[in-house]
């Protein structure tokens, strides 16, 4: 992987921003694959950044990585709702052109296959954007995911709600299960651009760049890649080797 180390990350995200703006530019039916969380944050701001400068973001597809099951419709932490209020309307993204995983309870069981299918059949995205968990999960495949994995239902880990419970009034509140895109799912985008800011990601970031290939590590599944790009500050870059 090419590894990037800033001084802060909105040194980095500034970077990534320029480059998919100019990939935008280079071809306006770009496709975005976005996450949510904190790590790509800086990137949406740069992003509007240059939507407000006069780029166009309005051709350009988004496919979010995962989506909670269970939420009511419109629930402010839906990531169909944080992807709108995040990336949709500051980018001036057209909403038809911008998917989320559907975690609603109904047709639940093919919610992992619909949105399989409606990637492949829209061709793929470009550059994936990427944040990694402490416990290494990328997208919600926490360890045991398989490098192979497609869209499908996970149960959440407790680290990870514990983690995610900052967005929720409780633990209680954030949802057992997601649909997640599968390993195998990130692995079919053509770039790789993984986030990581802050020492309680350093950890993760080491293993998953420089440690063994293994699903118990679901972030080494990089390696496999063969175009990613790893964007750090120099807290998350601290125990590289
Ligand atoms: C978000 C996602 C997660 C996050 C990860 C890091 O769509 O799939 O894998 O990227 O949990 O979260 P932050 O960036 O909030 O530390």
């Amino acid at each position: 992987a090419e590894m990037l180390v800033f001084e802060t990350a909105e040194a980095g995200a500034q970077v990534v921003a320029d480059h998919i703006a100019q990939a935008v530019r280079a071809s306006s039916a770009f496709t975005l694959g976005v996450a949510t969380g904190s790590s790509p944050l800086p990137v949406y701001a740069a992003l509007a950044r240059h939507a407000a400068g006069g780029a166009d973001f309005s051709r350009v597809s988004a496919f979010a990585l995962d989506e909670y099951v269970g939420l009511p419709a419109g629930h402010p932490q839906s990531y169909a709702e944080v992807v709108a209020r995040e990336v949709t309307e500051p980018l001036g993204l057209d909403p038809a052109l911008v998917r989320v995983p559907d975690g609603g309870a109904e047709g639940i069981e093919t919610a992992g296959d619909r949105y399989e299918e409606a990637l492949i059949e829209h061709g793929g995205v470009d550059l994936q954007l990427l944040g990694i968990g402490a416990t290494g999960h990328l997208g919600f495949n926490e360890p045991g995911s398989s490098f192979a994995s497609p869209t499908r239902v996970k149960t959440l880990t407790e680290r990870t709600r514990q983690d995610n419970a900052r967005f929720f009034d409780s633990v209680d509140d954030v949802p057992m299960h997601c649909v997640t895109q599968g390993l195998g799912t990130i692995l079919r985008a053509r770039h790789l651009v993984l986030l990581a800011f802050g020492e309680g990601k350093a950890d993760a970031v080491a293993a998953a760049a420089e440690g063994p290939v293994t699903a118990s590590m679901p972030g080494s599944a990089i390696q496999l890649h063969p175009r990613v790009t790893v964007v750090l500050d120099e807290a998350a870059a601290s125990r590289l080797a």
